[in-house]
């Protein structure tokens, strides 16, 4: 068991392999974390008493205790903790202040699901310490759960809240990760960006007061990520004490950190308290999604592979077969201009070139040729496919190749005959205009005929078509959040409802046509979160496909991300083959893809893709389940590099990038790879040459060059 009961000092251990929790219940009431992080370091473990003068208090059998000055397993707002609070209710008096009370514990093997939320798959070294705490005045009884995932050092925790009382409710603010470090010398580390441009790396000291990523458009975003990083300021890839946090969710997130009067450092991680608020009547209950943390002492590196391994072991959908097909992608070749015709024809030339699937992105449906018409009207164009999507399928399948398809189920276009005979469908709120983006409405899913509708319509189109993979996207946020559906008083649950709808879509299809896979996209990277990677086995990274940039971003989104879910396509080099063999280069960190015009590309180009997947092909194993180690950062440097490893280290793939953006003349870089056996040798599959474990380790040298370049290194033990 990884989680135990300590009877005697009231104290809970959880346990992963390298890390330690401590849950102290003070006075038999408060739920107090006590320590986090590292395992077997001997902590002192104890409560620390402290006192500010004006902080408010209550009188323990005659000792001073405070709120204020806690680390509370869920701090509530208005009782006394004047700091950021996970949980507000506003109970039938008409106050928000909440107070909750220990109870009772459970502890057990396993998990408990979160019905209609993704979360993370338990496996048989998984245990759960769940707390049962209650608020007297609102008769909310709070359930708060820690899943231990012991061999990937991630702890989640989300909060089941029931109405026990006789009256309703209204959760305000619901954080289910909630957590105090000692001290205040910290930095964090945060993804922002905006379309084409994501996840770019902040790491900014932490300063007193409050900072906050947040996404208020009803999608993760862009523009920020929910994941965030702690560290000691002195924290390198390799060394120092780091924390990292994550949400399982796809909607509005919160990721707080706050610093006041105390040496404390308060996260908080969940739904926020600005567009949401869930009305529960008495009997009813709520569940809040799930979030994760892990700990390591041993630097950013360490606490990026604990997460790769929790994604790909406990998020990720189970591989359908054992390797990724590559894909090419239609939508940067031919855009709108879908037929049966040229569709055959970039099968067929697709196959030669040793591609996998061919996925038909955009422009097959309704009256769609311009982003004006047809989202929602999913049934297949008959002038483009006078035969029909089945057949038409069929045909493509016959050329050897398989067959993915584009949809975009969460919008709809006022041009559409689906908005037309719906038009109270869409997200909006009385009185206001629509505001359009990219000529497009979002669709209220918290309605089920909504999604009864879609289901009905995707059964229709897609139902006898056998094709083999799905792109997901979604190309805009939510404005005007109000929906026609729910009552006056359950307005602000709208986005919350509307991210369940979602799920409820995506579980359905992977239900309905489990064979196939599904790639989800928002506009690229819009929607680049744990939440997506439950449905989706990989999510197309962003619409900049221009490699330099692209290094920045695939850096970024492997901070917390494995590259397995990373879709990463080689684009039109324009005729140029070097520049063909660097964005090959830089497209081999995730999965790779395709996306030109395959009929047009010149020859020589197309002469290089059958070489390349073979390649990739040998490399793709390492790079879907490798561990992933940073060497160089973009960010100081405009040259990239990293390495991927397998267990053993038998094998590992070496990556240089050096972008246009570098300004380094002549600068030499030493790319360690301390993961290289000392007493073996290695031979570099590329050019033959042959080095030995120390040397990789004391460092592989390369110099900054007069031009971009990319040199990739594929080195087996002998
Ligand atoms: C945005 C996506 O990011 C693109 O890859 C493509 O699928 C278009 N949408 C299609 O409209």
């Amino acid at each position: 068991m990884s989680v135990v009961f300590d009877e005697k000092k009231n104290y809970f251990h959880l346990f992963t392999e390298n890390t330690e929790y401590v849950i102290g219940i003070l006075y038999g009431k408060y739920p107090l974390n006590l320590y986090y992080g590292k395992k077997n370091a001997d902590p002192d473990i104890r409560y620390h008493r402290r006192y500010y003068a004006f902080c408010p208090f209550y009188d323990e059998n005659g000792e001073i205790f405070s709120l204020d000055t806690v680390s509370s397993e869920i701090p509530c707002f208005g009782s006394g903790d004047l700091r950021c609070t996970a949980l507000r209710i506003k109970n039938n008096d008409g106050n928000s202040v909440t107070l909750v009370k220990y109870k009772s514990y459970r502890i057990f093997g396993g998990r408990e699901k979160i019905p209609g939320l993704p979360y993370a798959e338990a496996d048989d070294r998984t245990d759960t310490l769940e707390l049962i705490l209650e608020d007297t005045v609102s008769g909310a009884e709070i359930h708060l759960y820690y899943t231990v995932f012991e061999r990937t050092d991630v702890i989640s925790r989300y909060v089941r809240i029931v109405n026990n009382g006789e009256y309703p409710f209204d959760i305000e603010k619901l954080m289910p990760l909630a957590l105090d470090l000692d001290g205040r010398d910290f930095d964090w580390i945060s993804l922002y960006g905006s379309h084409s441009n994501e996840r770019n790396v902040q790491r900014v000291p932490i300063h007193l007061g409050s900072q906050r990523v947040f996404s208020r458009r009803g999608y993760s975003s862009a523009q920020f990520n929910p994941f965030v990083c702690v560290c000691e300021h002195k924290a390198s890839e390799d060394k120092g004490d780091t924390y990292g946090f994550n949400f399982v969710y796809s909607g509005n997130f919160l990721s707080e950190i706050e610093q006041g009067q105390e040496e404390k450092t308060r996260i908080l991680i969940g739904l926020g308290d600005e567009n949401f608020a869930w009305r529960l009547e008495a009997g009813e209950e709520f569940r809040s999604p799930e979030a994760v943390m892990t700990f390591t002492d041993k630097g950013i590196g360490q606490m990026s592979r604990n997460f790769h391994k929790f994604t790909r072991n406990h998020i990720l959908p189970k591989p359908k077969k054992n390797y990724r097909s590559v894909v090419l992608n239609t939508w940067e070749g031919s855009s709108f201009d879908i037929e049966e015709k040229t569709m055959l024809e970039f099968a067929i030339e697709a196959k030669k070139c040793g591609i996998d699937m061919l996925v038909m992105d955009d422009g097959w449906f309704g009256r769609r040729n311009n982003d004006k018409s047809s989202l929602g009207d999913w049934f297949v164009n008959k002038e483009k496919f006078p035969q029909g999507l089945k057949s038409f399928v069929k045909t493509i399948k016959s050329t050897g190749i398989e067959f993915g398809i584009w949809i975009e189920p969460e919008m709809v276009n006022p041009d559409s005959d689906l908005f037309r005979a719906h038009p109270d469908w869409v997200i909006e709120v009385p009185g206001r205009e629509h505001n359009l983006s990219r000529n497009q409405l979002v669709l209220d899913f918290s309605n089920p005929d909504v999604t009864a509708y879609l289901k009905d319509i995707f059964t229709k189109t897609l139902g006898d078509v056998p094709f083999d993979y799905i792109k997901w996207d979604c190309n805009r946020h939510l404005a005007d959040v109000g929906s026609n559906y729910l009552p006056k008083n359950r307005q602000k649950e709208t986005a919350y409802r509307h991210m369940l709808g979602v799920y409820d879509l995506l579980s359905w299809f992977r239900k309905t046509f489990p064979d196939a896979v599904i790639e989800t996209c928002s506009g690229g990277g819009s929607r680049y979160d744990l939440g997506m990677m439950k449905y989706g086995e990989m999510i197309w990274t962003s619409d900049m496909t221009e490699p330099n940039c692209r290094t920045y971003i695939q850096y970024g989104s492997m901070l917390p991300y494995p590259g397995a879910t990373m879709s990463c396509h080689v684009s039109d080099p324009n005729g140029d083959k070097y520049e063909m063999d660097y964005r090959f280069s830089v497209a081999i960190g995730g999965m790779l893809g395709y996306e030109f015009n395959i009929l047009t590309v010149p020859e020589e180009i197309k002469e290089m893709i059958p070489k390349q997947i073979a390649e990739y092909k040998i490399y793709e194993p390492l790079i879907t389940n490798g561990d992933f180690y940073r060497l160089v950062n973009p960010d100081k440097t405009g040259c990239s590099s990293y390495y991927y490893v397998n267990d053993d280290n038998s094998q590992i793939l070496l990556s240089f990038i050096q972008t246009t953006s570098c300004k380094l003349k002549n600068r030499k870089f030493k790319l360690k790879i301390i993961r290289a056996d000392k007493n073996a040798e290695y031979i570099d599959r590329r050019t033959g040459k042959t080095y030995s474990g120390s040397l990789l380790r004391e460092g592989i040298e390369k110099t900054v060059k007069d031009k971009y370049f990319a040199d990739i290194m594929y080195l087996t033990k002998k």
